[in-house]
């Protein structure tokens, strides 16, 4: 009973330390910050959720911070979107800068949101470059390769190689220690990890853009560039490694530590593969070790065999049908000229929720 106590009272006392160091995606709150000006350094001392060293980027880097602002919004509503008609559905993160069970024990969801944040990172900074937010980039480095194809380079790119080098510097900085030195705990190889496989799954994904010039369109000129593709299509993405995540396990090779799968016909790692250590619960019920809400309550649909069907989404519970009335504009009818004038229907829905 004494022994019980004092491990807790020193697990306690290791959160308590943790909360300001350990945690490495608070800087995701950033979108709840209040303030909307990045003018001066004095923002960056307030804004919660960044450590020294990112707070060092914010002030040499004034004027991509808004990027950065968004680039967590994009993370976090990018996952949820993925995630929706999943039993996990990526809420708990909207709890940062407290950062929730489920995502701090070394678990595949924990993998994905890492992956989703350095990945939101790169792909935004590279974005704004291009659209002229900061002089410290531009467009995107044409490529030195001869075009396969009638075109020419050209163009305005995203500057890829900047966004990367950024998102690394912004994201590798919550794990150093204060001197500067890597951290080596299983969690921080763990997290740095995913945190560049997101980047490589946003240098990955680079593809030819093209325009046509001439005269009305003939395309007898055409420029292509290198662009990057909608994030959501970066999400679907992860979530592939995410289903395909390898589990990982620590040890000593020659005189460094390595992650390595457990899997003995499994020989590496590649860099655009998620990795995890802990494996996660089921999450059909509420349960405060592993950090899972449970699916009590939650929308199913009983027609499908899938995640998001009842019969898996309800873990079996079971579940309860109901109607619910919504308003729609309905019957809309174009009046010449110019207006569209609709009627106002009832639309009864059929629901489902588990029990
Ligand atoms: C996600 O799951 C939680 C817990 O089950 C639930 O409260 C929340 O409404 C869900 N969110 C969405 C968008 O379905
Ligand atoms: C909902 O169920 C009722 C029968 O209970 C049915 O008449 C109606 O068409 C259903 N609505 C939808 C949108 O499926």
């Amino acid at each position: 009973m004494r022994r019980l106590r004092t491990s807790w009272l020193l697990q306690l006392v290791i959160t308590l330390l943790c909360f300001q160091r350990c945690t490495t995606i608070r800087w995701l709150a950033l979108y709840k910050s209040k303030h909307k000006e990045w003018e001066s350094q004095k923002h960056c001392v307030k804004a919660s959720g960044l450590l020294p060293r990112q707070r060092r980027l914010c002030k040499n880097h004034l004027e991509i911070m808004p990027t950065i602002v968004g680039a967590s919004l994009l993370s976090i509503e990018t996952c949820q979107s993925q995630f929706s008609d999943r039993r996990w559905n990526c809420s708990s993160i909207s709890q940062v800068p407290t950062i929730p069970r489920d995502l701090s024990r070394g678990t595949r969801e924990q993998a994905y949101v890492y992956g989703i944040a350095s990945a939101a990172l790169s792909h935004s900074v590279a974005r704004a470059c291009s659209i002229g937010v900061t002089t410290k980039c531009s467009c995107g480095a044409l490529p030195n390769t001869a075009p396969n194809g009638a075109f020419k380079w050209g163009g305005c790119g995203d500057d890829v190689h900047f966004g990367l080098g950024w998102g690394q510097a912004f994201t590798d900085a919550s794990l150093k220690s204060k001197k500067g030195k890597s951290k080596a705990s299983k969690k921080a190889m763990m997290n740095r990890h995913n945190f560049a496989a997101g980047r490589k799954v946003v240098e990955f994904s680079l593809t030819t853009a093209c325009k046509c010039h001439g005269v009305s369109g003939s395309c007898s000129i055409k420029t292509c560039w290198k662009a990057l593709p909608d994030f959501d299509s970066i999400g679907a993405t992860l979530k592939n490694r995410y289903a395909l995540a390898v589990e990982v396990k620590r040890k000593r090779k020659k005189k460094q530590k390595v992650l390595v799968p457990i899997m003995a016909n499994k020989k590496s790692i590649r860099s655009d593969e998620l990795i995890y250590y802990t494996k996660s619960p089921d999450y059909c019920n509420p349960d405060s070790k592993s950090g899972s809400i449970g699916t009590q309550n939650r929308l199913c649909d009983k027609t499908s065999p899938g995640s998001g069907g009842c019969d898996v989404m309800c873990c079996g519970r079971g579940y309860d049908s109901f109607k619910m009335e919504v308003m729609e504009r309905c019957e809309c009818k174009y009046y010449w000229c110019c207006y569209v004038k609709c009627k106002t229907c009832v639309k009864t829905l059929n629901l489902s929720k588990c029990r």
